[in-house]
């Protein structure tokens, strides 16, 4: 008997150990991101920089459904797993960090996914919008420099146990998005804007649609999706859409309602939003969509 207490004494023993340890390395891998290649930009100056920039937070990148309508920021984990976490408060109101933020901070936390505390950011999309050119990142940081003050305070970020082991060592990857990131490379693809497929990957890229419809478009099966941003569809000449013209395209993203009739849910298709982009926005994504190869839904 005192030899199997014994046994599991050093069983117990060397799992609280390891446990820890990984809360340990999760926390610190978490909040001290590695030295990586960054390219600041300088932010534009004049309305029509200020313009595009709006365009571009509001519409194309939609950085207020997870910042708070008035980017005062918005709560994703309130103590649930030892998390406590959310989007902050971009604006320069107390609480936000628009008043202290650099155009170098803010190129680091968009482009890279590293807060101004050298905090690896996690859920935010910085592995899309590491796509941004340097001028679109210019206008977009104009623009936010523009927003009115709002005091909203979330207090800093905590992960604790057992949130700093799963995102931070165990699904460190899929929480946070620095490691799929080509750092040393950001900005090099800024096509012209018009109406070429090359323009409408750009498009593709900074909206984030890869986000829901899968890296190679060719969507998400519902079950893998159970647990993640809703699963959409195949948007590749293989799916649905590989039957429409560009008329259809644009007026299912205007109307949300598909040429077959159905009625897509704004709420998980944010066509409501992207019913504001510029018909060259449009016609470009289309035409990169119809450049695809005709993949099999959630291949
Ligand atoms: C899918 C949700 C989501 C979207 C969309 C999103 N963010 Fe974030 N963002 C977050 C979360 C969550 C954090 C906090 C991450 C953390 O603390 O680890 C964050 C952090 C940031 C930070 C770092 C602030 C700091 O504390 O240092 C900046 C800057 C930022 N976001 C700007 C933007 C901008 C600009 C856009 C649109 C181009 C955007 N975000 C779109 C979720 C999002
Ligand atoms: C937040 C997740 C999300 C994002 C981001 C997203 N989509 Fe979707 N999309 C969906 C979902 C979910 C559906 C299916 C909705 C339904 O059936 O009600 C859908 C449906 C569609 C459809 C209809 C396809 C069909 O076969 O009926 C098109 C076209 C489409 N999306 C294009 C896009 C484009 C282009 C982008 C980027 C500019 C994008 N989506 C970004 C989730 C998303």
């Amino acid at each position: 008997m005192k030899r199997v207490l014994k046994w599991l004494g050093i069983v117990v023993g060397t799992l609280l150990i390891g446990v820890v340890v990984l809360n340990f390395v999760g926390k610190s891998r978490l909040n001290n991101a590695p030295e990586v290649a960054t390219k600041p930009v300088t932010a534009a100056a004049g309305e029509t920089a200020v313009t595009r920039g709006e365009h571009l937070v509001n519409v194309v990148s939609e950085c207020r459904e997870c910042h708070g309508e008035q980017l005062e920021g918005g709560s994703f984990f309130d103590g649930e797993m030892g998390i406590y976490l959310a989007a902050p408060n971009l604006t320069a109101g107390k609480g936000g960090i628009g008043a202290t933020y650099t155009d170098a901070d803010w190129e680091r936390a968009i482009r890279h996914g590293i807060g101004s505390d050298n905090r690896v950011l996690v859920i935010m999309p910085s592995n899309y919008f590491s796509h941004y050119s340097d001028t679109d990142l210019a206008d977009l940081i104009a623009y936010l420099k523009t927003v009115p003050p709002v005091d909203s305070d979330f207090g800093p970020r905590r992960i604790g146990f057992p949130g700093s082991i799963i995102g931070g060592v165990i699904a460190f990857d899929d929480f946070t998005h620095i490691n799929g990131i080509d750092h040393a490379h950001v900005g090099a693809n800024a096509p012209v804007e018009g109406v070429t497929p090359e323009y409408g990957a750009y498009m593709v890229n900074i909206a984030a649609c890869r986000d829901c419809h899968a890296a190679n478009l060719a969507g998400i099966s519902p079950a893998a999706g159970t647990d993640g941003p809703p699963p959409g569809p195949n948007l590749t000449p293989g799916g649905e859409p590989g039957g429409w013209t560009e008329a259809d395209f644009i007026n299912t993203i205007h109307t949300g309602q598909t040429p077959s009739g159905r009625q897509l849910d704004g709420e998980q298709m944010p066509w409501p939003i992207f019913s504001r982009m510029t018909d060259t926005e449009l016609q470009a994504i289309w035409a990169y969509l119809h450049s695809l190869p005709a993949l099999p839904d959630n291949s």
